[in-house]
């Protein structure tokens, strides 16, 4: 999948609806027309959009949580960097959605959008996730709010690559900090459907919980050994695609090294221009058969690396 020749701009973005789904996680729907649809429309899972939140309010201060009061009123002079979960194409109109958490001043402001409002888009941006040949086993391995590219990524394959099984992992402190949408029930968890978003793509999935309160007790990345040493899938035909914090990301390029899978990862950073101009975003990154290291930038080479140039440095 090639970005190279792909049109991006600046564009105005309606939003036609913002939920929350769960205590800090919620879902923009913004909708593109014209040209920003067909830009948009042909997001590779993985890239991202610059978001424009500058002029958006703050929710009243009964509503803004008290770990956040301090920083809330800073002005947001930068574009904030967002994935996509889900994006559809119709009548020259793109829905994209957003999953977001709610950290600091731009994403509680991004809570008080509703629909009718406009803000500025700049994308899709950067490099997505991409199919090698011959794969036929993929693997999809979420922590806490990287779940929105992962989600993106599995309707792109189930409807692109329909010979590829995919199977999901997801993991989070506690049942409560589960991005999704929808409940987890026992008969789903005990069918191996965990997860009714990945089911609707009719994809397995398993959960795993720092405190044991929904699926496997541990991080996600355990859960994955587990299956990879049950299941025994080849290494030339499987890929494993990730997003999530660093840590989860370090321990999993770990485990596809030992099991001889390729594994990519969806990288975070700060970002200040989101084009390749600033150099705000470094990843540290092995150079091809030598020793040496250089730094790509996050928002250009990236933000998906193959896991075994990723330099982790923790
Ligand atoms: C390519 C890319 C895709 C992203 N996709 C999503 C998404 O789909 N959903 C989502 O909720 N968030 C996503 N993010 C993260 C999102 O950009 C930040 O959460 C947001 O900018 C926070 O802004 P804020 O003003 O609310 O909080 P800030 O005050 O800017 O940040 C709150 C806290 O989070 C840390 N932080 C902020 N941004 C990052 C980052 N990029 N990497 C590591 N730590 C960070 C800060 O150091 C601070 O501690 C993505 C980031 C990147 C780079
Ligand atoms: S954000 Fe400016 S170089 Fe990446």
């Amino acid at each position: 999948m090639t970005t190279s020749t792909q049109q991006k701009g600046d564009f105005l973005a309606t939003v036609s609806a913002n939920r929350q789904i769960g205590k800090t996680f919620y879902r923009l729907t913004l909708e593109f027309t014209d040209i920003g649809a067909q830009a948009f429309a042909k997001t590779i899972p993985g890239q991202f959009a610059q978001l424009d939140l500058s002029n958006v309010a703050l929710p009243p201060a009964e509503k803004i949580p008290a770990e956040l009061s301090d920083k809330a009123d800073r002005q947001i002079l930068l574009r904030r960097p967002f994935s996509f979960c889900n994006l559809t194409t119709k009548n020259n109109k793109t829905s994209a959605e957003i999953l977001y958490c709610v950290l600091g001043p731009a994403t509680l402001r991004m809570t008080t959008l509703s629909a009718g409002n406009t803000i500025r888009v700049i994308g899709p941006l950067g490099n997505g996730f991409s199919v090698p040949e011959n794969k036929k086993t993929a693997l999809l391995v979420t922590g806490g709010m990287g779940a929105g590219p992962l989600l993106h990524l599995a309707k792109f394959l189930t409807t692109d690559f329909p010979s590829i099984i995919v199977t999901a992992f997801a993991g989070a402190k506690t049942a409560e900090d589960l991005p999704f949408k929808g409940q987890l029930d026992n008969i789903s968890q005990n069918l191996g459907f965990s997860i009714p978003e990945f089911a609707t793509y009719a994809i397995e999935s398993f959960v795993a919980t720092d405190d044991g309160s929904a699926g496997f007790t541990g991080f996600v990345t355990d859960s994955l050994e587990d299956w990879l040493n049950k299941n025994n899938p080849s290494p030339a035909e499987t890929i494993i695609y990730s997003c999530g914090p660093e840590p989860m990301l370090a321990k999993l390029t770990q485990i596809a090294q030992n099991h001889k899978i390729d594994a990519q990862l969806s990288m975070e950073r700060q970002m200040a221009c989101g084009i390749g101009l600033c150099q705000s975003c470094a990843v540290e990154c092995k150079l091809d058969n030598s020793n040496e290291t250089v730094y790509k930038m996050c928002c250009k080479d990236g933000p998906v690396f193959d896991s075994q140039l990723v330099v982790f440095n923790l």
